[in-house]
């Protein structure tokens, strides 16, 4: 399939497998969240006014800054997050998912759990907004490449994800094979420390109250609180999203933060590819995520950043996509 076509059928008959649109209860959904859904106010900080971004990213737990991408790299990214969507999809006709029915996560389905192999993703590291940005939010320009992932939902994911944060602190091996931080004392958390790891989204499309934003629950990125299941949380939480938001946007976030999927019921996929980048002074367990060879081919800047991700030249990365990512 070349991208000509990829564009033109990914959104025909992709998602809506568990009901359809014109079910009483997606109705009333709908109906719901175009009178309530968003958080009220929503900053879209500009690019250029970094120690806004910086304040609001300490005080909420994450911050939007418009304008980082333009046409080109919209389209490009836009893209090349169609033509991995269309691989994944072709491993699950069921649209059964691996972050809950319709939701897929870029990293989880990819045999490296990364995407640093792919022209697009390779973009987004080669951001000098970014990288000013994140010199700033850490303080330093050590701070260094996790993974390249991110997720997307496809139209008809009409469930909520439970809100979670992106880490937590190392239990056991088996347990938590990719977290590190624990205090054999028992005393802190790695919810008592300044923020250790931070996820960048890059928006190749609109976010919109229907198409599945991100909710994020302001400030909650130290909260040692029990986290509300999707039982016991509050409606304002619900309709606590990440919208509306321009292409071309970031969505930078501090894993702790308590967040999670809500409902893509539009007519189209909502993707949200990412960048995940490691405090100065922290690190996790990494796999590679992109050849010694392709990382060559990266600015010194990049070359920089990405310098956990690399495979050994001797080592051949197998990559593609998966639904059980090892
Ligand atoms: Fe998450």
């Amino acid at each position: 399939m070349t991208v000509q076509d990829t564009d033109a059928n990914l959104n025909e008959n992709i998602g809506w497998k568990d009901k359809p649109k014109d079910d009483p209860q997606v109705v009333k959904l709908i109906n719901h969240l175009e009178a309530h859904n968003g958080i009220k106010g929503l900053d879209i900080i500009e690019a250029t006014a970094i120690e806004r971004a910086v304040e609001l990213f300490h005080r909420d737990g994450f911050v939007v800054v418009g304008d980082v991408l333009n046409n080109e790299q919209i389209d490009f990214l836009a893209k090349g997050c169609d033509e991995v969507i269309n691989d994944i999809l072709a491993l699950d006709g069921t649209r059964y998912g691996n972050r809950g029915s319709h939701r897929y996560s870029f990293g989880g389905s990819s045999m490296t759990r990364s995407q640093l192999h792919h022209p697009a993703w390779q973009m987004m590291l080669e951001n000098e907004t970014v990288h000013t940005l994140l010199n700033a939010i850490f303080g330093s320009p050590d701070y260094s490449l996790r993974a390249a992932s991110g997720d997307f939902c496809l139209p008809g994911a009409t469930d909520y994800q439970p809100l979670h944060p992106d880490t937590r602190d190392w239990e056991d091996a088996k347990t938590t094979p990719f977290n590190s931080f624990i205090d054999p004392r028992g005393h802190m958390s790695l919810r008592d420390l300044p923020s250790p790891y931070v996820c960048v989204n890059f928006l190749p499309q609109d976010v919109t109250k229907l198409n599945g934003p991100t909710r994020q629950i302001p400030g909650t990125q130290n909260s040692r609180a029990r986290i509300p299941n999707l039982k016991h949380e509050p409606e304002w939480m619900r309709l606590s999203t990440v919208c509306p938001a321009p292409a071309g946007a970031i969505m930078i976030r501090d894993v702790r933060a308590w967040h999670g999927g809500t409902p893509n019921v539009s007519d189209a996929i909502r993707s949200i590819p990412n960048l995940e980048f490691y405090a100065p002074w922290f690190r996790e367990p990494i796999v590679p995520g992109i050849t010694y060879q392709d990382f060559k081919k990266l600015s010194p800047r990049a070359q920089e950043l990405a310098k956990f991700c690399v495979a050994d030249s001797s080592e051949e990365l197998i990559t593609g996509p998966t639904l059980q990512a090892p």
